[in-house]
């Protein structure tokens, strides 16, 4: 994607009053390289750093005018603040859709969902004059007790990057801009602007950035945000191997980087190592210090403009939409959005469990008749997460109101408990709560049962202490469950909670996530059976939170947190362990049932770990024929799970690398065709440092989930003879290896009589330890002229 600029002369005047909220006016282009020439060092500075909390600086003299321009939270609507600013949600903000988070988004497996999602939150930022929507957030979930995992997609990376995309090029294709956040390994809240990720470089390049790059790659956001934290012990902000090495030369990004809000520490080093745009505003004092370091000689005057080019780029690039939509007065259409996000939520609510009841599955409810309604997040929901991203909603849902507005029903209600110390109406008095609710549940035929977390419970800015539901709703379920076999539980949640606990007692379980301004209704319709379920899990919900693999290293102390788990985060922990779970990765049920037939995998063309985005670099085309065996339209998400059992690598069992969302009517079949490219079959060489695909066998599996796969098919790909130049410490076992010297160094070792227990003892040895004990028939001499031959 190319930056759009424009040639036109610059304005006049008036284009610095674009500061937060004025309207703007059109013929406000400029020509980006002549603004650029014609600045001082004091002005290139100045466009460094932020006007305020969300505005970029102007620069309004003689013969230049550059507006500046507001950026807002982000990510499931827009926090654009009217009045007192502020990065923690604490400030009220203008009306806006309030979409589900990202935990309910990542939840639909669904792109072109994500991408109709991501057009109207373009609108809504273009009408409200806002040129760049601080999202969307794509971390990885490492632990289930990150405070904001809400914002976040998955545990995977793939699914991260390809809703990511979704997302992004939706918002863009509004002409406003996206922040890709937070980069990098920003995967909890303890100590979150210090700490130190310490994570090696191959679970960063296979685990914690790949989704960034894919969205880069695919969908070029127009700024992405550092996170705060250090990566082994380098700030994000300052890191030059993140933000110029990885992101720009290997990457192609285009845009700009913006600081996260207060995220820069050193702002020579910062600018120095890509960083841009530090925001909010220093009040002059960091434009200073640019100013400083060049005059000091510290800081090239070319890297200041560089910076100063990509804001100017920035501002330039988003000036055409905003000023068309303030000339057009449009707005958004607050029903049809509000449609839009009762669908996404739907979509991501996950069926975890719907066992039979006297022979049938308690849902979908046929009717409202006998239902009751217990749990006080019934009427009063938990849609979104506290924090930067906390949107004013323009209405508001409730799952209770929604019942009755559908059914016509007088759906009996008992609150049960109190969320966060509120009171609940019939008093505060925790047993008579309980004891209301067991009444009501007991004169009930079904009792739907709304639990969840509390917002004082999981939020921006703090990690969660435990994955435990609050005490007094598991009493609730407990006191239903004993007066009422026919439970359904509904929970409102931002990440995993634990269920092993009480999922015995309710036949099915509804995970409702955070489900944004219309997630009442929208689990409605799933209870009622108007949408079929087709969420499907982008985490795993472990049995115990002692079974997740950052255990014991999250959050860190003494401002180190070490992710000694490597690769194996989420599922690919449990699977190495063969550790059962409460539910998969992957998993979801429907109201309908699918069957998968003949699995099967062609190999197109020899692999190599530099092919990774494009159609034409697909190495294999998996198929799978899917047929809804039910009686109801529903969708499906077909999974292609990859495994390199052969691996000289450690790699983890098998990983996600493609999966498709598809719409059948009852009895109908379909082909679904699923590329894999070079890097699907790749791992991050930590010696080479670059992806290689080793040649060999591959198993593909496809499934339901990462624990329900119906098929799998082993191809062999061409790819690499991975191989290290050998060296002096290289082993006799690596020497053995080598297909030129190995014959000649196994005939002279111990005069060829290394048998296989031998072997085992001095396989290990190296080669320059041979030499110099005589037990090679080579001296060093020997050794040099034997790796030279080796190495070519
Ligand atoms: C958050 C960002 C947010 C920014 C501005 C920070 O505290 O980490 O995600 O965009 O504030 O509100």
């Amino acid at each position: 994607m190319t930056i759009e600029e424009t040639t036109e002369a610059p304005a006049a005047a008036g284009s610095g009053a674009a500061a937060q909220g004025a309207a703007t006016t059109a013929g406000r282009a400029f020509d980006v390289e002549r603004v650029l020439a014609a600045l001082t060092l004091e002005e290139k500075a100045s466009l460094l750093s932020g006007l305020d909390f969300w505005t970029t600086q102007p620069v309004d003299r003689d013969g230049v005018a550059v507006p500046g321009v507001m950026v807002t939270d982000g990510p499931h609507g827009l926090r654009k603040q009217a009045e007192t600013p502020d990065h923690l949600g604490l400030g009220t903000s203008v009306p806006a859709t309030c979409f589900p988070p990202a935990a309910t988004l990542g939840s639909t497996w669904d792109p072109a969902l994500l991408r109709r999602v991501g057009e109207a939150l373009g609108r809504e930022t273009r009408v409200n004059d806002v040129a760049v929507l601080l999202g969307p957030g794509i971390n990885i979930k490492r632990s289930p007790l990150n405070g904001r995992n809400f914002e976040y997609l998955s545990e995977d990376p793939v699914i991260s990057g390809e809703l990511g995309t979704a997302l992004v090029a939706g918002i863009q294709s509004q002409g406003v801009g996206t922040s890709l956040k937070h980069f990098a390994a920003n995967n909890q809240e303890a100590d979150r602007m210090r700490v130190s990720a310490d994570v090696d470089e191959r679970t960063l390049r296979e685990i914690y950035l790949p989704g960034f790059e894919r969205v880069v790659k695919r969908a070029q956001p127009w700024t992405v945000m550092c996170s705060y934290n250090k990566i082994n012990d380098v700030y994000a902000s300052q890191n030059h191997w993140l933000l110029t090495e990885v992101l720009r030369d290997e990457w192609g990004f285009e845009g700009l980087v913006v600081s996260d809000w207060g995220a820069v520490r050193d702002r020579g080093a910062a600018v120095a190592a890509g960083l841009d745009l530090e925001m909010p505003a220093s009040g002059g004092r960091t434009d200073a210090e640019v100013v400083a370091a060049v005059r000091a000689g510290t800081l090239d005057e070319a890297v200041v403009d560089v910076a100063a080019r990509r804001v100017l780029r920035l501002v330039a690039r988003s000036l055409p939409a905003l000023d068309a939509a303030a000339a057009s007065g449009e707005n958004f259409d607050v029903d049809a959005h509000h449609a839009l996000a009762r669908e996404a939520a739907a979509a991501g609510t996950v069926l975890l469990k719907n066992d039979p009841v006297d022979e049938a599955p308690l849902l979908p409810l046929a009717s409202a008749d006998g239902v009751a309604v217990v749990g006080e997040l019934a009427r009063t929901p938990r849609y979104q997460g506290a924090g930067s991203s906390q949107v004013n909603p323009t209405r508001l849902d409730d799952a209770l109101s929604a019942l009755r507005t559908a059914t016509g029903a007088e759906v009996p209600f008992a609150a049960g408990y109190t969320v966060d110390g509120a009171d609940a109406g019939s008093g505060t008095d925790a047993a008579a709560l309980l004891a209301e609710a067991a009444e009501v549940a007991r004169a009930a035929g079904t009792v739907l049962v709304f639990l969840g977390l509390p917002a004082s419970y999981e939020s921006e800015g703090f990690d969660r202490a435990h994955m435990d539901l609050p005490a007094e709703q598991v009493a609730l379920l407990e006191a239903v469950a004993a007066v009422n076999p026919r439970v359904v539980v509904v929970l409102a949640n931002g990440s995993a909670v634990s269920v092993a606990a009480w999922r015995h007692l309710a036949p099915a379980v509804v995970e409702g996530w955070l489900g944004g301004q219309a997630g009442g209704s929208a689990v409605v319709d799933v209870l009622l059976g108007a949408v079929n379920p087709a969420g499907r899990l982008a985490e795993t919900i472990p049995l115990r939170l002692q079974d997740n693999p950052s255990y014991g290293n999250f959050p860190g102390e003494l401002g180190h947190v070490r992710y000694g788990e490597g690769l194996l985060v989420g599922y690919r922990w449990y699977d190495a362990r063969q550790a059962d779970v409460a539910y998969p990765f992957g998993h979801g049920l429907s109201y309908t049932t699918f069957a998968y037939d003949g699995v099967a995998a062609e190999v197109l063309r020899p692999a190599s770990g530099a092919d990774d985005t494009t159609a034409d670099d697909a190495v294999v085309r998996v198929t799978v024929t899917v047929t809804n065996t039910g009686e109801r339209s529903g969708a499906e998400v077909v999974q292609v799970y990859v495994g390199d059992p052969e691996s000289q690598a450690q790699r983890p069992e098998r990983e996600l690398k493609a999966f498709a969302k598809v719409d059948l009517e009852p009895g109908e079949s379909r082909e679904v065709t699923l590329d894999l490219v070079g890097r699907d079959l790749a791992y991050w060489h930590p010696v080479l440092r670059r992806w290689v695909v080793e040649g060999g066998e591959f198993v593909i599996s496809v499934g339901a989930s990462s624990r329900d796969l119906r098929g799998s098919a082993t191809v062999v790909v061409e790819g690499e003879d991975v191989r290290l130049p050998l060296e002096p410490l290289s082993t006799v076992a690596e020497a053995m290896a080598h297909p030129v010297v190995g014959p000649r160094i196994q005939a002279l070792v111990h005069g060829g009589a290394v048998a296989e227990d031998m072997l085992g003892m001095i396989g290990d040895m190296p080669l320059t330890v041979v030499a110099d004990f005589g037990m090679g028939g080579f001296d060093r001499d020997g050794l040099t002229a034997l790796l030279a031959e080796a190495n070519g």
